[in-house]
């Protein structure tokens, strides 16, 4: 463990490879823990290298036995070639090209940080990206190196009798003896190191084929635990979903003749988009109706389309370097929501990306972890695979399609494919084509790309009846970041409408401002206003639709407007924005009420009143009522509360606001409960999983009142369950309430599941989340519990992620007892997975905006783990955090 400051990997430094390697053939010989790799690499020098004279060839490589290396076929003496921590250096290469062949052992039973070749549950499985491939053999271990890999893998016939790896299959046989065997694979594609991939073990596949738009036949497989082949067909037809999507909306086909997914039980992330050869956490494989909850389903459809989108965003055209990590990501999660929203509801969708990109990415970006959606330096690049990079970076393109509208949006799609097709490229040259096929200058653009933090909009509209004029000025608030002082104003697409008396769009001329069609105006500037004409009555403003740009907006507008635009807002994503909104500042208001009984009264009328009337519309589909019946979270609160956050007092203000809501909405909710049919056979559609949901959170509400009807209804609910949905919703609302049914329902749950490892994840997270005052220790005997391990990262998510992520309320103790149990788990989980106890840390990011009592605590709870001898990892992230 390396505590000393690392010096950081800087943007600006980057500089073209000094050599390239043409092809590399591995041989590789699975043993638990003495794995061999022999690598066969062609090396010559890069004709762009800015460098001259003699160059050393210095190749990445950690945690390796070297046992052999020889040039052009001969042994290299030792004086020629030096080896340290991290790299292999060739002192004096030829100035032709060369081979080299390098033979490294490595260990990958005694591989618990999960990176290079690892073993999950008996199964030989890689993750390499971002840097894993160091750990398999000496390499530029970068992603502008691209290079044509042939595969053979060696190992028992009986505990290995699969044997994948990137591309297609060459040959395969028995060796002597017959109880090894070998598979060659091939794959043609030049590609960066991070997208290598091997796996072998017992795996069974399911298999199907898909027929690509130019009538390739592709042979699709899914491998998983042996008995859980049932479980992968939905994976399997979200698989061909995508394939068929990615042609129709962006004209890409599929370019191999396999492709192989492989889920695995033990993985840092969610999954692996290597060529030909998906890596998947296997909570994002596997469902059933018993198993699998609607919102499993949802994310398994997502992220299976999501890697393999990245078969041309991201393997295509791939990232000259670290720092554009956007480039593949950013836009592959804009693809994979497109997708969603094709195939479900799009506002559904929207509404919950959105939830999303606020829950995690604002706190990301307001808080002390805040970076520009391209950084511009890193200790730990691992340490990037952010909200922001992410879902910021989705966001970041979504405005691109709103500034240049679908069709021009498109054309730079298709232009970026043609012209960079086998290239490392930049989001320089990824913009230049949407500048280059819509004329439009990205210059002020780019700032969304090197700027951290979240704009701030102020708004203000004012009416002039006597004019019949209206003028709505738009600052924008640019508040310093981490290395980010001084800001610059952003172009900014603010979808948008006036309306009128009856919720009409009103048609208006206006003045100022940038107009990008109708409905779309943008600023540029600190100030912009807008001068309308014509406006025959009061308007009231519908700002940001569809959240056309990841901002804050503040405007002071009254409770009446709101409900207004909680009926009647033509938008519909606005109208569960205002909702939100109106629910969450009402929550805020009863913060530091005088007589809190009497103002919530008022303030639930209204949201119920606003909520009767939605539910008894039906022109609007079940999963949207679900939505506006989910109120904001504590967490939400204390996000928008933004200082001097003690989520006690927010948590009481929840509840009374959620109970009296419950209370005045229970007939509807009652009758709506007790009349959704339920089902007959499941089925994981959008319209039956908006059903489900609707009726869920309709449980919900009711539960919020606290009666004891209340608990045995869930009690009932989680009994006549017929699907995973159901169950788990019950399970986790009992497990959050001191009910007499609580400890039997977790009982029974834990008896019917516990030789599930998935299944059995839902029962830690929840207990995790209980927002019960005992949870602390409960959580603390779970980490003891024999289903528990530790060095399983989904376990270690469901249990202990859970309680410090998903429990503000319990975590953010006024004691400070929950910051030193993160703390002892981080330094515990970073001798094993450094990658993910310095994701743990994250729980701490927003520390900043608490109450000065609970601020104290955790910080000098980070200041314990900054004293500790750390990983990189958690070291970048623990000094970020403490920095002033
Ligand atoms: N590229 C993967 C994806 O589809 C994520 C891999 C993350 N790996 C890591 N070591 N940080 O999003
Ligand atoms: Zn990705």
């Amino acid at each position: 463990m390396k505590s000393e400051n690392p010096k950081p990997v800087l943007l600006a430094d980057y500089r073209p490879p000094d050599f390239l390697i043409d092809s590399v053939h591995l041989d590789i010989v699975l043993a638990p823990s003495k794995t061999r790799v022999t690598s066969k690499l062609t090396v010559r020098r890069n004709p762009d290298s800015e460098a001259t004279g003699k160059v050393p060839l210095r190749l990445d490589g950690e945690l390796l036995k070297l046992e052999s290396i020889a040039l052009d076929g001969r042994a290299l003496k030792p004086s020629s070639y030096r080896v340290d921590d991290t790299s292999l250096t060739i002192l004096a290469p030829p100035k032709e090209p060369f081979t080299l062949e390098i033979v490294t052992l490595v260990n990958p039973k005694g591989n618990t940080a999960l990176q290079g070749i690892y073993l999950s549950r008996g199964v030989y499985c890689s993750q390499c990206e971002a840097q894993g491939f160091r750990r398999i053999t000496y390499f530029l271990d970068r992603p502008d190196v691209l290079a044509e890999y042939t595969v053979r893998l060696e190992a028992d016939i009986e505990t290995a009798p699969i044997l994948l790896a990137n591309g297609n299959p060459v040959e395969r046989g028995t060796l002597s003896g017959g109880e090894r065997h070998y598979a060659i694979w091939h794959d043609p594609h030049p590609k960066p190191s991070y997208l290598f991939a091997i796996v072998g073990g017992s795996l069974s596949p399911v298999a199907s084929t898909f027929t690509t738009q130019s009538g390739r036949e592709v042979d699709l497989r899914i491998y998983v635990e042996r008995g859980k082949e049932s479980r992968a067909h939905w994976a399997m037809e979200s698989l061909k979903r995508a394939m068929r999507w990615d042609e129709v909306k962006f004209g890409r086909e599929y370019d191999l003749d396999v492709f192989n997914i492989v889920a695995v039980s033990d993985f840092n992330m969610g999954a692996m988009e290597n060529k030909g050869l998906n890596i998947f956490n296997d909570r994002l494989i596997l469902a059933s109706p018993q198993t699998a909850t609607d919102s499993n389903y949802e994310s398994i459809e997502s992220v299976v389309a999501h890697e393999y989108f990245h078969n041309w965003t991201g393997n295509r055209i791939t990232c000259r370097d670290w720092f554009q990590l956007c480039l593949k990501e950013g836009l592959t999660v804009y693809r994979d929501q497109e997708f969603s929203a094709d195939l479900r509801s799009a506002t559904v969708q929207r509404i919950s990306d959105v939830r999303q990109l606020k829950a995690l990415q604002f706190p990301e970006d307001q808080g002390p972890l805040a970076h520009p959606v391209r950084p511009e330096s890193y200790v730990e690049i691992n340490n990037f695979y952010t909200p922001t990079v992410y879902e910021k970076g989705a966001e970041v393109v979504r405005m691109i399609h709103t500034i240049v509208g679908p069709e021009k949006f498109r054309a730079g799609m298709d232009l970026y494919f043609e012209r960079h097709d086998g290239q490392a490229v930049t989001i320089e040259d990824f913009i230049a084509c949407f500048a280059d096929v819509s004329g439009a200058d990205f210059t002020q653009f780019h700032r969304w790309y090197s700027q951290s933090g979240t704009p701030e909009l102020v708004c203000d509209l004012s009416y002039d009846r006597r004019k019949k004029s209206a003028e709505l000025t738009v600052h924008q608030v640019l508040k310093p970041s981490p290395g980010k002082a001084k800001k610059q104003p952003y172009f900014i697409p603010i979808s948008m409408a006036l309306l009128g008396e009856n919720g009409q769009e009103m048609d208006l001329e206006v003045e100022g401002g940038i107009k990008i069609r109708d409905g779309v105006m943008a600023v540029s500037e600190r100030t912009t206003s807008f001068k309308f004409k014509g406006v025959s009555s009061r308007p009231v403003p519908s700002l940001l639709r569809g959240f056309s740009a990841p901002v804050t907006v503040t405007m002071s507008i009254s409770d009446q407007d709101l409900a207004f635009l909680m009926h009647h807002d033509s938008d519909l994503f606005n109208r569960w924005q205002s909702s939100n909104a109106y629910a969450t500042r009402s929550i805020i208001g009863l913060l530091d009420a005088k007589r809190p009984n009497a103002m919530v009264a008022a303030k639930s009328s209204k949201l119920a009143d606003a909520l009767r009337y939605a539910l008894r519309d039906s022109e609007l589909d079940d999963s949207y009522k679900a939505e506006l019946l989910k109120l904001p979270s504590v967490a939400d609160v204390a996000r928008e509360k933004a200082s001097r956050v003690d989520h006690a007092g927010i948590f009481d203000a929840h509840r009374l606001f959620s109970r009296t809501v419950g209370e005045k909405l229970a007939d509807d909710l009652e009758s709506l409960y007790a009349n959704a049919s339920r089902d007959k056979k499941f089925s994981p559609d959008a319209k039956n999983a908006g059903r489900r949901a609707l009726r869920n959170a309709a449980l919900t509400l009711l539960t919020a009142r606290g009666a004891s009807e209340d608990f045995a209804r869930v009690e009932a609910h989680y009994r006549k369950a017929s699907n995973m949905t159901d169950a788990c919703h019950a399970l986790f609302l009992i497990a959050g309430v001191d009910a007499p049914g609580r400890l039997d329902i977790l009982e029974d749950f834990f008896e019917r599941w516990k030789d599930d490892h998935l299944v059995i994840d839902m029962w830690f997270a929840a207990q995790a989340q209980s927002p019960r005052p005992s949870v602390l220790d409960e959580v603390k005997a779970l980490c003891r519990h024999p289903l528990f391990k530790i060095t399983t990262p989904n376990k270690v998510r469901a249990l202990i992620g859970t309680y410090a992520l998903g429990n503000p309320l319990q975590f953010n103790r006024a004691d400070g007892a929950g910051y030193d149990f993160l703390a002892d788990k981080v330094l515990e989980i970073d001798q094993l997975n450094p990658q993910v106890a310095a994701r743990m840390l994250g729980a701490f990011r927003s520390y900043r905006a608490l109450e000065p009592g609970r601020k104290g605590l955790a910080r000098a709870a980070l200041k314990r783990v900054a004293a500790a001898p750390i990983s990189r990892d958690c070291h970048e992230i623990v000094s970020r955090m403490l920095e002033d």
